[in-house]
């Protein structure tokens, strides 16, 4: 069995019950390669719930206390308090040599973003976002049509996320913090903004160069509820539509390729094309190069995707690679949604986004930190 890596959970609300809890309990018992021993959150409600998810484990009132108490009991932390915290507690985790899995967004800013990775790779230690859509079936399956190069490079992608409502957070704490920039740091574009970058940066195989944005709001609420962007890329062009005012939940993707097209409607993945029907994939639906790859894009939580996130967690732990592509993804991110904000301030002006070295080198990440052969410009293309 492989080494157990002993986690606290910081933030004990939606998104850690939901979503996290599942297989750090289903793994605890087997394989038993994660395990939680302790957990912090401000709010006493939480605390409890928190007390009866792992009875075993030991409960605090603060992350400071928790690390205090339990830093030379852990291996790592998993950060899941709104953006706010996200870059203090993780500093102070990597200060304790902890590895952090962290929560998307990854910080509240750019500049939180870049300090925190070049911490992560000063005292060698893993900081990992969680990017828990790169895990969905149904992402699985369309990397799995690029890997087979049925429909060639792709040139166009559009990404819609349809949402009729900000999602809440737990009742016993700011149900509506999304709502309230100083917890958030943004609306829909630092909610859902991640999910749908580093999808592009994937499809795309690279990062993006310039991006024009409009940003709106229609509530009474210090954060974006409508956000679209186009982006430019070496490669092609990536269009973006977020909102938190549409008439249904979904999401609809489509990725235009040199030799056809992969379109994504929630468990829907059709591929359209001289190759189509060269691919087993899912069930299919009936109708021509349409294949149904259940993916439970209803549960907010997305808790059946988790798992295989852990896997790549625990595997960036064993193979030393505290800069890793996905923590690039995730500073990209950042830079991508603070850009775009930049614009749809100024009318929408298409601006410039800076590239992954220059964003990374000057903040203490040279070469001798990086992953063996990982290119901070390439690495949107790995496999
Ligand atoms: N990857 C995904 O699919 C996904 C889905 C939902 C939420 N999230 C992310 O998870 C994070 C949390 O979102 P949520 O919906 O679970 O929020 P939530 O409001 O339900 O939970 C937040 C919890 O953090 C606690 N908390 C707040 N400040 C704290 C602090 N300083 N120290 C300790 N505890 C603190 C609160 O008491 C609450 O229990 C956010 O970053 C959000 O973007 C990700």
């Amino acid at each position: 069995m492989k080494h157990r890596l002993r986690g606290a959970c910081i933030g004990y609300g939606f998104i850690s019950e939901g979503g996290h809890s599942p297989s750090y309990r289903l793994r605890s018992d087997s394989p038993g390669d994660f395990e939680i021993v302790a957990v912090a959150d401000i709010t006493p409600a939480r605390r409890a719930a928190a007390a009866k998810s792992y009875p075993r484990a030991r409960i605090y009132e603060s992350w400071e206390r928790l690390l205090d108490k339990e830093s030379r009991n852990v291996d790592f932390v998993d950060i899941t308090t709104p953006p706010y915290a996200h870059a203090e507690i993780a500093h102070a985790a990597l200060d304790c040599r902890l590895h952090v899995l962290c929560e998307k967004p990854l910080a509240a800013s750019m500049k939180q973003a870049q300090l925190m990775a070049a911490h992560a790779a000063r005292v060698r230690r893993v900081l990992f976002p969680c990017h828990n859509y790169r895990h969905a079936p149904v992402v699985k399956a369309v990397r799995s049509v690029l890997a087979q190069n049925i429909i060639g490079d792709v040139r166009l992608a559009t990404l819609q996320t349809f949402r009729p409502t900000h999602a809440r957070g737990v009742k016993e704490w700011r149900p509506d913090w999304r709502r309230e920039r100083k917890y958030s740091a943004g609306g829909i574009a630092m909610d859902h903004g991640s999910h749908t970058l580093y999808l592009a940066f994937e499809w795309m195989r690279s990062f993006p160069t310039a991006v024009t944005a409009k940003a709106t709001t229609l509530g009474d609420f210090d954060t974006e509820d409508n956000f679209s962007c186009t982006l430019t890329f070496p490669t092609g062009i990536a269009t973006a539509h977020l909102t938190w005012t549409a008439g249904t939940r979904k999401v609809l993707y489509t990725l235009h390729g040199e030799h056809g097209a992969i379109t994504v409607d929630d468990d829907e993945v059709k591929i359209l094309g001289a190759n189509a029907n060269n691919l087993s994939l899912g069930s299919p639906s009936g109708e021509s190069g349409a294949h149904i790859v259940p993916s439970h894009w209803m549960d907010a939580s997305h808790r059946e995707w988790f798992g295989s996130l852990l896997d790549d967690f625990s595997e960036a732990i064993d193979a030393d690679r505290w800069v890793n592509a996905d923590i690039i993804d995730s500073v990209m991110c950042m830079s991508t949604i603070e850009t775009a904000y930049a614009s749809a301030q100024q009318g929408s002006r298409e601006l410039p986004i800076k590239d992954a070295e220059s964003l990374l080198m000057p903040s203490g990440i040279d070469r001798s930190y990086r992953t063996p052969g990982l290119q901070l410009n390439d690495c949107a293309s790995r496999p």
